[in-house]
């Protein structure tokens, strides 16, 4: 039986029990934040164990894309995969444990015909209810063990979640596989005479961030078989790379390299790992992780180098994962069709990324060799932080890799003193961060006149009554400034925003009794508000009393486009993946662009999508909600923040969309629109790439965008005009017009090249005259 076979088998059966037949979800979680990658079948029926949602049926059955981070430096030997499918029956309140074990019996006994004698069974300690079901089907008591917490029972999927105690069906390579008569499907001699092909999970707790375990609504069933472990039993195999599920990858890398599998055991691994890292890659970009140096992108980044590096060592010194993954793509593609269609863009991630690895990878490795060889002489045998930093920050080597050769070589790395040497790392970033481009030129004495903690008070406010700090006029403190003097004010508190996070900084007026001040630029310093501007009338001194006031059009221009790039982030989140960042941002009262991290091009039907969705999150008229709460709060209910940014303790949130159903939830400090209704319209005016990996959208809300389109229109009059057409004609009176104009070109050539003939028959005719 194939591998496919198993699969459609599995399906198949289940739907003859009355369940109903889920796709497969992304790896990439959808709306749960607690899990980096999808690891269980169980994990797109989270809301439905809980109680949350409501399932389309109560029986469901999937054969799920799964990814497990754990001992990815163990992958190559024969036990463990990153990337595998899990096949899966759930029961939603609907049947126990008995049809959970009745059911899996009879499919592996009659459907997939593995004997009874290979086959063990465990169970949670105490579970007697379970012991007397695989009884009654005819399981004898000395192939029923029972286990402990760390066997038997599962869950959660990540930090909180539905969990229960399990029943598993091993199977029994055979005595001479094992440890000694005593070997027990739950012995950690680790020979690999049992395999665990099927997990029964008897679903019936929550455990919550505390560890507490409370009864859920329902008792529910989730299963797991692992369809490449249940593979290689029923196709007689010892190791899923035996099976038809791994030999044609393994073909392939054979073919490239040029090795036979089974020569040599070094090369052997070596082959291993680039088939798994190579099939589990493809994968992972597919559902739109793309590399970085964070979450998911790193996980993703580790094995695609991991493969790289392993495929050096067989001698493969160009990249190559892009011919492993075109091989991976048309052996799954009909089990998987996404892979089909983001087949392009998928090969162009693995192509730059390896590239861009294999650009410093020679170098890279020599540097290691060389450091491996003095750690030798060494006697703490140990690789340092800083080295090992170097070859992460420099050569791009993952530190895990570093570790894994180290180990290789018999020695040890100081992985706390690269942690150290990362920390310095964002440390001097951030100092660089703040002070490049930071406009703060007003001397840092201000600080001290500053009383109140907090300066701005204009997110509800748009009028306020302060006295003035300091005045500046060319950097130099002053005591005042007169008529036409430009001037750079603090006060002690302000409406008006300072350039900060992308936006732009507001604009108003400042008044006082005798003078007033017309302010052209706010800028955040990195301690407090500056705003620039000139005295337009009378004069203006030290602790004056003032009046500041926002200019509030311009205000609420920027408020639309900042709403905006929230409800655009969220928009692309959800056409490209969620593992689309914002890399940056600016944001003006005419238009805003948005930066975000992808390494595919984003196509044309993606882009009217995404501009569908947000137009349409305006025209639901959602609330507009901003709060504050500490940090850990914030990302622990799922707010995005930017990566690499440092938050304070408590942050400002802003939510678009009421709690239950947000549709965006971001750590923000800029200025927003209450209603989503208030945008009015957003129309996307420009997309494309800003470098490796990057790429930026512009687009224009409210009055820019009726600005917009009110020029657009008025050009189409005018071309119509000209056309002597109605608009609507327009289209078909220029494609006439450019038929014409082409067909005149044709007629024109034809006419050159004649009379030239002409000219040059008349020619000839003279100069045979002239002969003659
Ligand atoms: N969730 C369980 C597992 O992953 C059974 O599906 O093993």
């Amino acid at each position: 039986m194939t591998g496919d076979e198993l699969r459609e088998k599995y399906l198949i059966f289940f739907e003859q029990k009355g369940h109903k037949v889920i796709p497969s979800s992304s790896l990439i979680p959808h709306g749960d934040p607690t899990l980096l990658l999808t690891s269980a079948g169980m994990v797109q029926f989270k809301p439905y164990f809980t109680g949350e949602a409501v399932p389309p049926s109560p029986r469901l059955a999937s054969c799920q894309k799964c990814f497990r981070t754990t001992d990815i430096g163990s992958v190559g030997n024969f036990k463990h995969l990153t990337f595998f499918e899990m096949l899966g029956n759930f029961s939603i309140g609907d049947y126990f444990k008995k049809e959970a074990i009745a059911w899996a019996w009879e499919f592996v006994l009659n459907w997939l015909k593995i004997p009874k004698e290979k086959l063990w069974i465990t169970i949670f300690l105490d579970d007697d209810e379970s012991f007397g079901y695989w009884r009654e089907i005819g399981v004898r008591v000395e192939r029923i063990v029972r286990c402990g917490e760390k066997d038997n029972f599962w869950g959660p999927a990540g930090e909180t979640g539905p969990c229960g105690p399990c029943s598993e069906i091993h199977y029994d390579f055979g005595e001479e596989f094992g440890c000694g008569p005593s070997c027990l499907p739950s012995c950690e001699c680790g020979r690999g005479r049992f395999l665990e092909i099927w997990n029964l999970v008897f679903t019936e707790y929550y455990q919550d961030a505390q560890k507490k375990r409370t009864p859920l609504p329902r008792k529910n069933i989730d299963t797991g078989m692992g369809l490449e472990r249940t593979a290689t039993v029923i196709q007689g195999k010892r190791s899923f790379y035996d099976t038809d599920l791994f030999v044609p990858i393994i073909q392939r890398v054979s073919q490239l390299t040029g090795r036979k599998y089974g020569e040599t055991e070094k090369a052997d691994r070596a082959m291993r790992i680039v088939s798994e890292h190579g099939r589990a890659v493809v994968f992972l970009i597919t559902d739109g992780v793309i590399p970085s140096n964070e979450g998911r992108g790193y996980v993703l980044r580790r094995i695609l180098r991991r493969a790289a590096l392993f495929g050096r060592t067989l001698g493969l010194d160009k990249p190559f994962l892009g011919e492993v993954a075109k091989d991976v793509i048309s052996k799954m593609g009909h089990v998987y069709p996404e892979l089909v269609t983001r087949r392009d863009p998928v090969l162009k991630v693995i192509g730059t990324e390896e590239t861009r690895f294999d650009e410093t990878l020679s170098t890279g490795l020599s540097l290691l060799n060389q450091i491996a060889e003095q750690a030798k002489g060494r006697a703490d045998k140990k690789i340092s932080g800083e080295d090992i930093f170097k070859l992460y920050d420099t050569y791009g080597f993952p530190a895990e890799l570093t570790a894994e050769v180290a180990a290789e070589n018999g020695l040890t790395v100081d992985i706390e003193g690269f942690e150290k040497e990362m920390e310095q790392q964002r440390e001097r970033a951030r100092a660089a961060h703040k002070f490049v481009g930071d406009p703060a030129r007003a001397s840092d004495g201000v600080v001290s006149l500053l009383k109140s903690e907090r300066q701005f008070v204009g997110y509800k406010k748009l009028m306020h009554k302060s006295e003035i700090v300091e005045i500046m006029i060319n950097n130099q403190p002053v005591d005042f400034a007169s008529q036409e003097q430009e001037v750079e004010i603090v006060l002690q508190e302000t409406p008006l925003y300072g350039e900060m996070g992308g936006q732009l900084g507001d604009t108003g007026e400042v008044r006082g009794l005798n003078g007033s001040i017309l302010v052209s630029n706010s800028v955040q310093t990195s301690k407090y508000i500056v705003h620039h501007g000139k005295v337009v009338k009378g004069r203006i001194s030290k602790h004056d009393v003032v009046t500041a006031r926002v200019d509030k059009e311009r205000r609420l221009d920027i408020a639309r486009n900042h709403t905006a790039t929230h409800l655009l982030h969220s928009a692309l989140r959800q056409v490209l993946g969620s593992d689309v960042h914002q890399a940056g941002s600016l944001v003006t009262p005419d238009r805003f662009r948005f930066d975000f991290t992808c390494e595919t091009p984003v196509l044309k039907e993606e882009l009217a999508q995404i501009q569908t969705i947000v137009n349409e999150g305006i025209r639901r008229n959602l609330p507009v909600t901003k709060k504050e709460m500490p940090y850990t709060q914030a990302v622990s209910e799922g707010a995005i923040a930017l990566f690499g940014e440092k938050y304070g303790d408590v942050v400002r949130t802003v939510r678009v969309g009421q709690a239950k159903a947000q549709i965006s939830f971001e750590v923000c400090g800029g200025t927003h629109i209450d209603r989503t209704g208030d945008i009015g319209f957003f129309q996307i005016v420009g997309e494309g790439s800003i470098g490796s990996g990057m790429r930026r959208i512009e687009a224009v809300t409210g009055r820019g965008a009726e600005k917009l389109i009110e020029e657009r229109f008025s050009t189409l009059e005018k071309i119509a005009h000209e056309l002597q057409v109605p608009t609507a004609g327009v289209e078909g009176k220029v494609a006439s017009v450019l038929e014409e104009l082409s067909a005149e070109r044709k007629r024109a050539v034809a006419l050159e090249r004649q009379l030239s003939k002409e000219s040059a028959d008349s020619l000839l005719s003279q100069v045979e005259s002239v002969r003659g």
